[in-house]
């Protein structure tokens, strides 16, 4: 068997294999709300075999949706249609992950198809974004937020324990705390983007409390025995990335301690000028250092969908769950493709009985 299909346990759950679909906005929501596009498009990722499928960046208030079609957590229509989801993911095989998520400075944007650029505030579909500093992102992200008061990041920091109470009550066994990519907690740790002169800003501890407060509430609410997991850039890209690796560990540190159980390591993107090196497998030796310096199991992704590459990364301990984004997009059996160019042999072990009875032959 290859390592990519060896089953993996955290807490009281079991992956059946290590691969994940990572969290994708779909840009589909009303009033962040999911309907038929959600459920299908999860049931459908779920029946194709990847052991854990996270549902996109769900904003826990209004105002931390990227776009206005994102979908939120902040009410219970909205965790009712949520609900639906996670139980059509389990229904059809997979373990229901969700990320939770404040978009920051980088909310009230157009979807990438129509742009992918701020709304106005005068706009009717657009509003007033927060962040911990009166910023801009840049490109084509260039409205200026509102500082944050210290109300406002209390209030933030409740609305994601309020997220995860609602994660928790729809179904969901595996939470995710969207801590990269330069939205809101990212953007609390990096410099780029966080100039406070408070007890939020300066050095790196400063910088680390919104997110180590953030994930300390949400694990008081979050079951002992189910992942609690971040997704976290570890670096921008940007030259200073062996002080900010540094200062990313000594904060997962802290977080473990506080019972952080896995960790999704990501890029920062916290500045448009980030000279990031794509390429396959790219973060790989990044994660492995995580891994090792944290001592907590990771998972990662950006070009990890060829099969000898995703194989390999688990199979050298550089990571234990390999996320893969959208090679499942294009083909939501994307483990089976996987699977066979792997020569796992039995595709039964990876796609349910309606499908596979075929493909063995095939
Ligand atoms: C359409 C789309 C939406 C995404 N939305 C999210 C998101 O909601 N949260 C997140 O952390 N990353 C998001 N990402 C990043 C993916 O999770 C993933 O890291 C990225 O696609 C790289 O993996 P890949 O090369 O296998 O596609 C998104 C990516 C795509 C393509």
């Amino acid at each position: 068997m290859s390592a990519l299909f060896n089953s993996f346990a955290l807490k009281d759950i079991v992956l059946k294999n290590r691969i994940a679909v990572p969290p994708m906005c779909q840009y589909s929501a009303e009033d962040g709300v999911a309907n038929q596009w959600h459920d299908i498009h999860y049931a459908g990722l779920a029946r194709g075999g990847a052991s854990l499928v996270i549902v996109e960046a769900t904003a826990v208030s209004p105002e931390g949706r990227i776009s206005p079609n994102c979908l939120g957590i902040w009410n219970n229509e909205q965790a009712t249609a949520l609900a639906s989801i996670a139980q059509s993911i389990k229904d059809n095989g997979s373990v229901a992950g969700i990320q939770i998520a404040h978009a920051g400075r980088k909310a009230s944007a157009n979807r990438p198809w129509d742009g992918d650029d701020h709304i106005e505030n005068d706009d009717p579909k657009g509003w007033q974004t927060i962040a911990p500093s009166a910023l801009a992102f840049g490109g084509n992200l260039n409205k200026a937020p509102l500082e944050m008061s210290i109300a406002d990041i209390e209030r933030v920091k409740q609305d994601f324990v309020e997220g995860a109470k609602r994660a928790l009550e729809a179904g969901f066994e595996w939470l995710e705390l969207h801590f990269a990519h330069g939205y809101l907690a990212q953007s609390f740790f990096s410099a780029h983007s966080n100039q406070r002169t408070d007890q939020y800003g300066g050095n790196a501890d400063n910088r680390g409390r919104f997110l180590l407060e953030t994930f300390a509430a949400v694990r008081a609410v979050w079951p002992e025995n189910l992942p609690l997991t971040i997704r976290f850039g570890v670096l921008e890209f940007d030259g200073r990335d062996e002080e900010t690796l540094q200062e990313s560990i000594v904060l997962i540190n802290k977080m473990k301690e506080q019972g952080l159980d896995m960790v999704s390591v990501s890029v920062g993107f916290s500045t448009p000028t980030a000279q990031v090196p794509w390429g396959p497998a790219f973060l790989a030796p990044i994660s492995e250092r995580i891994r090792k310096e944290t001592g907590l199991p990771v998972a990662s992704a950006w070009g990890i969908d060829q099969p000898e590459d995703a194989n390999r990364v688990v199979q050298e301990d550089q990571m234990d769950v390999v996320m893969i984004g959208k090679a499942y997009l294009a083909d939501p059996h994307y483990t089976y493709r996987l699977a066979k160019a792997l020569n796992v042999d039995k595709p039964s072990w990876v796609l349910p009985a309606p499908y596979a009875h075929w493909l063995e032959r095939y």
